[in-house]
């Protein structure tokens, strides 16, 4: 799929694209919304009527009164996700059609499929509860609420999976291993009681003994921007400034969130700079438009970002521009909208709802 802008808005100014945008803003008054997340560029971020986490733009979207039309700054599963909980009839657009999520896409329907089967083959599946990252498919989201399970956030990674643990013996956890490793050692499971599950190898890769023993099943997926941060990072930066405080997004490495002081959700980073007291040095593991944001943000602080000038970008975060935001603005109607098929639709909702109303 090909998405070029026409000339118009391509090759308009800053100035001009921010007039535009706020001029379709003032005409359509609360009855357009936008939902841009913290990975957004600043000058996007700048027209967000809320700006937030995962967690907080998806109850945001599910609470909304009012709103008919969302344009979402974020990318595809978030989007989605905004138009599975919504309760009127609000339509979901976004800016860039082509702003998906790498991660989400590692879980294929197919392999998924594959490995719950085998489970049932084990006569293990009965036993296990299905838990997926909202960073997903919808398709996967339906997997996981037509089998009791529930989603989770980096916010309630944790909380999701003591309430798997309280329903079953076994967690299935799609599809990023870091932050389902991370959550698995927070509950206190040892290595040898979670396993990874590659969907490349057959049966997973993993002997009968293996799954028989884990409690916590992984798969195999992980994000190319946060698995980019090694444990050498935080050495460097704590020979560079002894007080730092690192604070991590946990889809870092387990090795990476054991060196950190603190790891936790884009909304806990963003918490955790606003408090740190005047003249705190804090290097933030996670995308880099978050980190130049907190920098710019709090000038009384110093805000760095851990691997310095390779601290990498989402690079499909960073697709939204003001130019794609001003043309969606003003062109909505002729855009097809984000839609998840009824089909799919009524069990992915039970999955979700249950993450939020998780306490
Ligand atoms: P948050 O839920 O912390 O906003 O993270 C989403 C994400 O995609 C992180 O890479
Ligand atoms: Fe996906 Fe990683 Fe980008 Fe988050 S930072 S949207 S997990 S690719």
């Amino acid at each position: 799929m090909n998405f070029t802008l026409p000339p118009q808005y391509r090759e308009a100014g800053v100035g001009e694209l921010c007039d535009r945008i706020r001029a379709v803003r003032k005409a359509t008054g609360k009855k357009l919304c936008i939902l841009t997340h913290h990975y957004q560029r600043p000058e996007v971020v700048v027209f967000g009527d809320f700006v937030g986490d995962s967690f907080e733009l998806a109850r945001q979207a599910a609470s909304q009164k009012g709103v008919e039309v969302t344009v979402f700054c974020g990318v595809h599963f978030m989007a989605e996700a905004a138009d599975i909980v919504k309760t009127g009839r609000q339509r979901v657009f976004m800016p860039h059609p082509l702003a998906g999520c790498p991660m989400a896409d590692m879980a294929d329907m197919e392999d998924v499929n594959r490995a719950w089967k085998y489970l049932e083959s084990l006569k293990l599946a009965d036993r296990t509860v299905p838990v997926s990252y909202m960073n997903s498919t919808a398709a996967l989201k339906a997997f996981t609420g037509a089998r009791g399970g529930l989603i989770c956030t980096s916010a309630n990674a944790v909380k999701a999976f003591r309430y798997g643990f309280e329903n079953k013996e076994k967690i299935f956890f799609f599809p990023d291993e870091n932050l389902g490793a991370n959550s698995g050692r927070k509950l206190g499971l040892r290595p040898d009681e979670i396993a990874l599950w590659d969907f490349r190898l057959d049966r997973g890769g993993l002997t009968r003994a293996q799954i028989e023993k884990a409690r916590l099943l992984l798969w195999k997926g992980h994000c190319h921007v946060h698995t980019n941060f090694k444990p050498g990072h935080i050495e460097r930066i704590r020979a560079q400034y002894p007080d730092v405080k690192v604070i991590v997004h946990p889809e870092c490495l387990p090795e990476v969130v054991d060196l950190a002081d603190g790891d936790g959700s884009t909304r806990y980073i963003v918490d955790y700079c606003a408090k740190a007291p005047a003249g705190t040095t804090i290097a933030i593991g996670t995308e880099i438009n978050l980190v130049k944001r907190m920098a710019l943000a709090y000038p009384d602080k110093t805000v760095v970002p851990l691997s310095g000038e390779k601290t990498p970008i989402c690079f499909n975060m960073y697709r939204i521009n003001l130019n794609n935001l001003a043309y969606c603005l003003e062109n909505y109607e002729s855009m097809p909208p984000v839609t998840v098929e009824d089909s799919v639709r009524k069990d992915a909702l039970t999955a979700l709802e249950k993450m939020l109303t998780l306490d």
